[in-house]
């Protein structure tokens, strides 16, 4: 693509390049494929946990669209375009579906159009904001013009947690984003954990973190912890995005191939605030 704009530098990788090219995608750069090459050879597994991350989302936002009846969707960290975005699985159920997009990687930006063919009875906005502004997610004119926030809003941060570092105050995030939402709403959520191949999990991700892309390890309790404290959890709760509510009969991947936990919970009534493992010190 030769009319990038200036602030794309395709010479380093970033990670939603590189989450697309472990999906087999093709927007993604030289340096971006030499990082999966690189995270290949030493966690050979590496393409099932996306796609097993991939298919959740898409049974997630069908259970919320199908089941909990759920309209409207705020999804921070995005990723390129692919096949099944959010408003596609919800506007194939609901056409009058509404979707605002968010992620903070410019290239994102350049294929949003993608993102933006929506139902024409229902909607679909981008944002190019950062999850660790969560208030400028909230407050953008898009998701004020596209979401009603008195009505329950599914809220997916799916394969976007273990990009934040501790630093960062994850739990914090989550916290303001799932506060500003009516009850009734629900948290969608994905991290990358290492518990079922420690040494595998590790020496990929050391790869990404030499490759400048932040990549915080977590094991699942602390993931579920930190996303749906105070929320409640759906069955079969926090398990391998693989295990979360399976279709079909065919054999599932081992453990140690997925890797990546994932859970849907509900914004209840008196929600407590989910505000405690990281407040502990102030
Ligand atoms: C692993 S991809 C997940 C894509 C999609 N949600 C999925 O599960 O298939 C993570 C995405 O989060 C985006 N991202 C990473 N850090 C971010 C941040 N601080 N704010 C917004 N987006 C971020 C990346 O650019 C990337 O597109």
């Amino acid at each position: 693509m030769s009319d990038l704009p200036p602030e794309i530098d395709t010479g380093r990788p970033h990670p939603a390049r590189v989450y697309d090219a472990l999906i087999g995608g093709t927007n993604n750069f030289a340096a971006d494929r030499e990082t999966v090459a690189r995270v290949l050879q030493k966690s050979p597994n590496a393409r099932i946990a996306p796609r097993e991350n991939r298919a959740f989302l898409g049974r997630a936002v069908r259970f919320l669209t199908a089941e909990a009846g759920l309209r409207q969707f705020l999804d921070i960290g995005t990723g390129l375009p692919t096949a099944n975005s959010v408003h596609e699985v919800a506007q194939a159920i609901e056409p009058s579906s509404r979707a605002v997009y968010v992620d903070n990687d410019p290239l994102v930006l350049v294929h949003a159009r993608a993102l933006l063919t929506s139902d024409p009875r229902g909607r679909t906005a981008y944002i190019q904001a950062d999850a660790r502004d969560p208030e400028a997610i909230l407050t953008a004119p898009a998701a004020l013009e596209l979401l009603d926030f008195s009505q329950p809003v599914g809220l997916l941060l799916v394969g976007l947690l273990h990009l934040l570092a501790d630093a960062d105050k994850p739990a914090e995030i989550v916290a303001t984003l799932v506060g500003a939402l009516p009850s009734g709403s629900y948290l969608v959520a994905s991290h990358l954990t290492t518990e079922h191949d420690r040494e595998r999990t590790a020496a990929g991700q050391a790869v990404m973190r030499d490759a400048g892309i932040t990549m915080q390890k977590r094991d699942s309790d602390v993931f579920a912890a930190m996303a749906f404290t105070g929320l409640e959890l759906v069955p079969p709760g926090v398990v391998l995005v693989s295990e979360w509510r399976p279709t079909g009969d065919s054999p599932r991947p081992a453990p140690a191939e997925v890797n990546i936990y994932g859970g849907v919970a509900r914004k209840p009534l008196c929600a407590v605030p989910n505000l405690r493992h990281e407040t502990a010190s102030v």
